[in-house]
């Protein structure tokens, strides 16, 4: 056989928008050593009970979408309903029974309607279709508080729009400055978006509501109050503000599948505005980006026998968060420092190794790369160093397991911060 080379000169790159280029590789611990085994994934937040899904609610998904029939009897008919038809367009009764779940659980002040809902392949689509809507490339910008999840600037990035950073106050559980994050909208009418993360990535803390109703109320700046509560079913000191958005028509509140209810898999997200912002989601959201099995599974995991469900998981990763931030607290070096809002534990790790034999109380960026990298290798077990992001140095995010992984965990960071306080 002839060998063929293969040519590339290159001259494709030169095609594509400087933007683009200049975007970084999405990265985690996971990405970097492929899908081999490991103890515990402990880097990107899902959900170590499972998905909440009562198995009478899956059972009925599933012949929805003709799925047992289709895979085990070859039933051609079945078949070809099951895979060969578009999703429905609409996702009403998902809507509906995701507003029936919001408005009991949230008291709304003025029910949510499925016009309310925008139906997308997760909240990273979502986040992408905002951008997408409300901001003009090369004109617009967004506002983001960082630390704070990446996809709100990765998306501005693709779309070419700019970024303007207000960081938290590190200082204070990570809250929003709201006198410069107002000053800043009210100087730059380019600010099209405002996105606050509640409770927030990677700081585990809430916002008040009143934070977020003050930047609602401001007289001056016009833009859109993105609210991602990807996190607000773990929150003990916060609390959801999608009942608002009836009342505030330039408020939009994100939520997910993926964290509470543990179904990170199907790709389901819900963007949530007035009816007419919702309108104009849905016109520009992809028709069928969502497939008609994960509707199906996503409409499983709102019955009631479901929620019942998801009610009891819940309280128990709330425990065991609470379990492991207290052992971890414990260990010789290492300290807690985000909040308890959500289903991960920030935690900064300090200087090791000191002339005098102490631990300096100091957080230390090498410490913790050293951590995280000693953890993948000798124990299997995935975290995410954070120690770049503003304000964190020294800083290692974990996501709540099971009782058992959070033990291993944690006896496995005291054996190793031994192992480091020798070795550095
Ligand atoms: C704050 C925040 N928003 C949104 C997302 C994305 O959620 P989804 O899985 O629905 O795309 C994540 C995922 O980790 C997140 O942390």
């Amino acid at each position: 056989m002839g060998s063929t080379k293969r040519v590339c000169d290159c001259d494709c790159i030169r095609m594509i928008r400087p933007n683009i280029l200049s975007l970084d590789k999405f990265r985690t611990e996971r990405s970097e050593t492929g899908h081999v085994p490991h103890t515990f994934l402990a880097d990107l937040n899902e959900n170590a009970m499972g998905p909440s899904l009562a198995p009478e609610s899956m059972l009925w998904a599933c012949q929805e979408v003709a799925m047992p029939t289709a895979l085990f009897a070859n039933d051609p008919w079945q078949e070809r309903e099951a895979f060969s038809r578009y999703p429905d367009l609409n996702h009403v009764e998902l809507k509906q029974a995701f507003c029936d779940f919001r408005n009991q659980r949230n008291g709304a002040l003025e029910p949510l309607e499925p016009s309310n809902i925008c139906v997308s392949s997760g909240l990273d689509d979502m986040i992408d279709l905002i951008v997408r809507c409300m901001c003009r490339p090369g004109q617009d910008r967004i506002l983001i508080c960082p630390p704070v999840y990446h996809m709100y600037q990765t998306s501005a990035t693709i779309n070419d729009i700019e970024t303007v950073a207000i960081p938290l106050d590190s200082h204070n559980r990570f809250q929003l400055r709201l006198p410069e994050i107002q000053k800043t909208l009210r100087s730059d009418p380019s600010i099209k978006i405002c996105f606050v993360c509640n409770p927030g990535n990677p700081t585990g803390f809430g916002i008040p509501v009143r934070d977020i109703q003050t930047l609602l109320d401001d007289p001056v700046w016009q833009g859109i109050l993105v609210v991602d509560e990807a996190y607000i079913d773990f929150a003990s000191t916060t609390q959801s503000v999608i009942g608002l958005v009836n009342r505030y028509p330039r408020l939009v509140v994100l939520q997910t599948l993926s964290k509470a209810f543990g179904l990170a898999s199907i790709r389901v997200g819900f963007g949530v505005a007035c009816a007419h912002l919702c309108a104009v989601l849905n016109n520009v959201k992809k028709p069928y980006s969502v497939s008609s099995q994960s509707i199906a599974v996503a409409k499983a995991a709102l019955t009631e026998q479901s929620l019942a469900l998801l009610r009891v998981k819940l309280r128990s990763i709330c425990e065991e968060r609470t379990r492991l931030a207290r052992a971890l607290g414990r260990i010789r070096g290492i300290a807690i420092r985000g909040g308890m809002d959500t289903n991960f534990v920030l935690f900064e790790v300090c200087r090791l190794g000191s002339a005098s034999g102490e631990v300096s109380g100091r957080p230390c960026n090498v410490s913790a790369a050293g951590l995280v990298s000693l953890l993948r290798e000798s124990a299997g077990i995935l975290v995410r160093f954070k120690g770049m992001e503003y304000g964190c140095e020294g800083c290692v995010r974990v996501s709540v397991g099971n009782g058992e992984e959070n033990e291993r965990f944690v006896e496995q960071v005291r054996l190793l911060m031994q192992f480091l306080e020798r070795a550095m």
